[in-house]
């Protein structure tokens, strides 16, 4: 058996399948699954209630001296605690998403974030996913995976994952309606998470980069899992998928 500490970073693009991809990898190998998206979000929440300006960076600098965050792996996803309060299920609300993208273009709050990730990530066996997991945060990570895939098909599974009733938080509407309004807030998020001066989103130059655009759920899963078999020769805790 192995036991030692191991990191797999995953990166990528809005809606382009790492939560779903860190899961399962995280069960299939026994490891921790960290989600840093989570951790944005909720500071995001943090200066909405705060009223904070998302673009002051002095006063959002000064807003993180009061917060804690804490973010607990448990079946299934994060459980998100921000200053001990749960914030799980609002923190994916659709102004939280927006916010959580701009906050993090601002160097203080990231360097914030990335201390707070390495300790969590520190001495571990985790699956880290975020934007700078493999280029920042864990440089020297075990594997690195970047997944992508096309805007088009990124904001159609985003669409197909909610019901038209609700809009995912994008407001009531017809489908049309929420498919558009589903595909702008993706490409806002996608232009500010990769022309930020401060660690844009990009692959770092020794991730596998994998293009899910015409893949199955099934054979991206399948990939990374030989993937990680062959590199790490990491024994497997959990058959099923
Ligand atoms: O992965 P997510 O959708 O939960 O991330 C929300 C926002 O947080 C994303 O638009 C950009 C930011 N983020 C980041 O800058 N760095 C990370 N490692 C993770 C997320």
């Amino acid at each position: 058996m192995n036991e030692r500490a191991c990191i797999i970073a995953i990166d990528g693009p809005a809606g382009a399948g790492k939560s779903t991809v860190a899961k399962h990898l995280a069960k299939h190998f026994g490891f921790l699954n960290l989600e840093t998206g989570a951790m944005y979000r909720a500071f995001a929440l943090k200066a909405l209630e705060s009223g904070v300006d998302l673009d002051d960076a002095a006063a959002l600098e000064q807003l993180s001296r009061e917060t804690s965050i804490t973010l607990e792996p448990v079946e299934g996803g994060n459980r998100v605690l921000l200053d001990g309060v749960e914030v799980t299920a609002r923190i994916r609300d659709a102004d939280v998403t927006q916010g959580a993208s701009r906050v993090s273009v601002h160097p203080p709050i990231r360097v914030w974030m990335v201390g707070l990730q390495r300790a969590l990530g520190r001495n571990r066996r985790v699956v880290m996913e975020g934007r700078d997991i493999g280029t920042v945060v864990f440089p020297n990570a075990d594997l690195k995976f970047f997944l992508d895939a096309s805007p088009e098909a990124r904001s159609q599974r985003r669409y197909e994952q909610v019901s038209p009733m609700d809009g995912a938080g994008t407001g009531t509407g017809t489908g049309a309606q929420v498919h558009a309004a589903i595909a702008k807030e993706l490409r806002e998020r996608d232009a500010r998470d990769r022309n930020r001066a401060e660690s844009p989103l990009r692959a770092a130059p020794d991730a596998i980069v994998i293009d899910s655009t015409n893949m199955s759920l099934n054979e991206v899963l399948t990939s990374i899992e030989d993937q990680v078999r062959d590199h790490l020769h990491l024994p497997v805790v959990n058959e099923e998928l």
